[in-house]
């Protein structure tokens, strides 16, 4: 198979062989059903019981506060529908640049009684002091700002915007998939902030698609979105997928011990990729913020992003346009357009998430290969115009 060289991580990440092997035997001989009472469902209810407290541990948590999901969207969705549901409909705050899997069920609310109110960011994608306060003081029901942008990687302060909701008596949750694995998180000190629940997923940090969890506080009310056989508390019924399960474990595992070392290497990496960036004049999105390690979001001028990305593709690089998840929809990011960014040049921007598997040769390769990209695409428009 052609195998470009994958700059693209925040879309998702190559599943870590250690954690491949881990899970290879629960999908094979070990294919006991967790709630089974003999040795096969007991074994699998050990290995759950094990990922439990791996997920717990890499994010400072109790393993009792850890609800498996099949994914980051899935705990989304459990917090922002399975809290409302314990709530006389009221306002439910979002900042405007969430990911679609909050901003969606937000508006599901929206048409079932609730007021959705969308917190605006400034032109660094940060949250607004002013707007935020001014939601707060409408006093919303649930709240909830992402860790870190996915397009962006731009971090917000959660750690302050959480007992600023607290006061105001709202209900606060945070999608940390895109900050988990790059810098550290303690549920411990973020709960103890306001934080009452916070989304992870296993295929942003070299574990299997197809599995997450809400970390929550256990005071929080929830409605399961999937009842039926009580599994997860009663908060996720449904046979657990005993091998996603352990791969989500063991990624938690690996991606803590070298959280240090990958944060580092993807800055340093990132340093030199945007130092050549801006050499060729690229507008880079979010920079003046706290950012991921690992994510840079540019755009160059007359270049469209949709039709880069596929010049890049055919060279040999995988990066992304806009949110990997909105790719086929044409129109300018979202996040961008909160961010106050000219359409024009939101239609040029294009993502490069940096992994552990980058390395130097790759982030030249890749300039080399786009300064040749635009200029070719510049001769193109030439002949046209
Ligand atoms: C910020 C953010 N939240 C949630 C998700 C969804 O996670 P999953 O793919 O596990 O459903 C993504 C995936 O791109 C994301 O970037």
């Amino acid at each position: 198979m052609f195998a470009p060289v994958y700059l693209d991580h925040n879309a998702t990440t190559p599943i870590d062989p250690r954690v491949l092997e881990r899970m290879r035997p629960w999908l094979s001989e070990q294919f006991g059903n967790a709630s089974s009472r003999h040795e096969y469902g007991r074994a699998a209810r050990r290995a759950i019981d094990e990922a439990r407290e791996q997920v717990a541990a890499a994010v400072g948590a109790h393993s009792t506060e850890i609800v498996f999901t099949s994914g980051g969207s899935e705990a989304n969705n459990l917090f922002i529908k399975g809290a409302a549901a314990w709530y006389r409909p009221g306002i439910v705050a979002v900042s405007a640049i969430e990911h679609p899997c909050v901003m969606r069920p937000a508006e599901q609310l929206a048409r079932h009684g609730w007021t959705l109110r969308r917190i605006g960011v400034g032109a660094e994608g940060r949250v607004q002091a002013g707007d935020y306060s001014a939601v707060l003081a409408e006093k919303p029901v649930l709240v909830s700002v992402m860790a870190a942008n996915n397009e962006t990687g731009v971090l917000q302060d959660v750690a302050s915007l959480a007992p600023e909701a607290r006061k105001a008596g709202a209900v606060f949750h945070t999608d940390a998939v895109q900050a988990f694995g790059k810098i550290p998180i303690d549920f411990r000190a973020l709960n103890a902030a306001g934080v009452y629940a916070l989304t992870l997923s296993a295929h942003k940090i070299g574990g299997p698609k197809g599995a997450g969890a809400l970390v929550m506080d256990k005071r929080l009310e929830l409605e399961p979105l999937i009842a039926g056989g009580g599994h997860e508390r009663g908060l996720r019924s449904g046979t657990e997928n005993v091998a996603a399960i352990v791969g989500f474990g063991a990624a938690c595992e690996f991606a803590a011990e070298r959280l240090a070392v990958t944060q580092r290497q993807l800055s340093d990496l990132r340093g030199a990729l945007e130092d050549g960036l801006l050499r060729m004049g690229a507008m880079l999105f979010g920079s003046g913020a706290l950012r991921l390690p690992n994510t840079t979001y540019f755009s160059l001028p007359n270049i469209d992003g949709e039709t880069l990305v596929g010049q890049l593709d055919r060279a040999g690089y995988a990066v992304a346009s806009g949110a990997a998840c909105s790719s086929a929809n044409p129109e300018p990011s979202h996040v961008l357009r909160a961010m106050g960014i000219e359409p024009g040049l939101a239609r040029g921007a294009v993502r490069v998430s940096l992994g552990a598997g980058n390395n130097d040769k790759h982030v030249q390769g890749f300039l080399d290969t786009l300064r040749e990209t635009v200029a070719k695409l510049h001769g193109m428009t030439a002949l046209v115009a």
